[in-house]
């Protein structure tokens, strides 16, 4: 099945609204050349009501970073999905290894990391809210590179799916998408082999066919997220299992965004 490409943009904690605003105004050229691709932008939460604002009848959509499980509540500095449909969002990254806690390159104290303490539980609740707000999940999966040298790397991806996709039906997972990110190549200029992460998201699209249906399996997009930028998006974007990108500093200057838009 031919899927439509996915070129998801995580600026992470960058860019105020005005700065987001003004590189997405640069950007609908390139989405209006490739009107066979999806773009989505994903803010932080700040700046989702002005870009949202901006994006309204485009062609390009709108993704939040993150969300909360709960409907709404005592729940203080979280953004629950009411509040990201409000702001126009159709996408949300959910289970990003940063907020998990497994960062390819960081400058904190490890005992800083348990801040970020999303588990393959808490993602799964957080999933499961979006389902069920219609908004659609870019649920990100990964190896330490720890986890990849101990020859770990498949049984940390399929328990990672497993937890995210727990109580999940294939009816419910029309729009899901599955970014493979090894967090050994986020922020760290060490994109994975086009070959290799065409292996791991193929290995995800069987662990998608065997928990959901081969008809789910095949219509879910599968990304690839780590150091993608606009030298070597073209070599990913021709393999038969990626579908698309996740980018996150790639997707911070609007000509490069362009040339990795351009390249799916
Ligand atoms: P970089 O593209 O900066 O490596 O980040 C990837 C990422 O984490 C996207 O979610």
């Amino acid at each position: 099945m031919a899927r439509r490409r996915l070129i998801a943009a995580n600026w992470k904690m960058n860019l105020t609204a005005p700065e987001g605003t003004s590189l997405t105004e640069a950007l609908f050229s390139v989405a209006e050349i490739r009107r066979d691709v999806d773009v989505v932008l994903c803010p932080s939460f700040p700046s989702l009501h002005a870009v949202g604002a901006l994006l309204r009848n485009s062609l390009v959509q709108l993704g939040a970073q993150d969300v909360f499980w709960g409907e709404k509540g005592a729940f203080t500095g979280q953004v629950s999905a009411a509040m990201l449909t409000d702001a126009g969002c159709t996408h949300c990254i959910v289970g990003h290894s940063e907020r998990r806690g497994r960062f390819g390159a960081s400058s904190l104290a490890p005992e800083l990391l348990p801040y970020f303490a999303d588990t393959d539980g808490t993602v799964g609740l957080k999933l499961r809210r979006l389902l069920f707000a219609n908004i659609h999940p870019i649920l990100c999966v990964g190896e330490t590179l720890e986890e990849r040298e101990a020859g770990r790397t498949e049984d940390v991806v399929r328990l990672q799916l497993e937890g995210a996709l727990s109580g999940v039906d294939a009816a419910e997972t029309f729009g899901l998408a599955v970014a493979y990110e090894p967090v050994w190549a986020i922020g760290t200029g060490s994109v994975c082999d086009a070959g290799e992460a065409n292996r791991v998201c193929g290995f995800i699209r069987s662990r998608l066919a065997e928990r959901l249906s081969p008809e789910a399996a095949d219509q879910i997009r599968v990304l690839y997220g780590g150091s993608v930028n606009s030298k070597n998006a073209a070599p990913l974007f021709r393999e038969s299992d990626i579908d698309g990108a996740l980018v996150g500093a790639g997707s911070l200057k609007a000509a490069e965004f362009g040339r990795i838009v351009l390249a799916a």
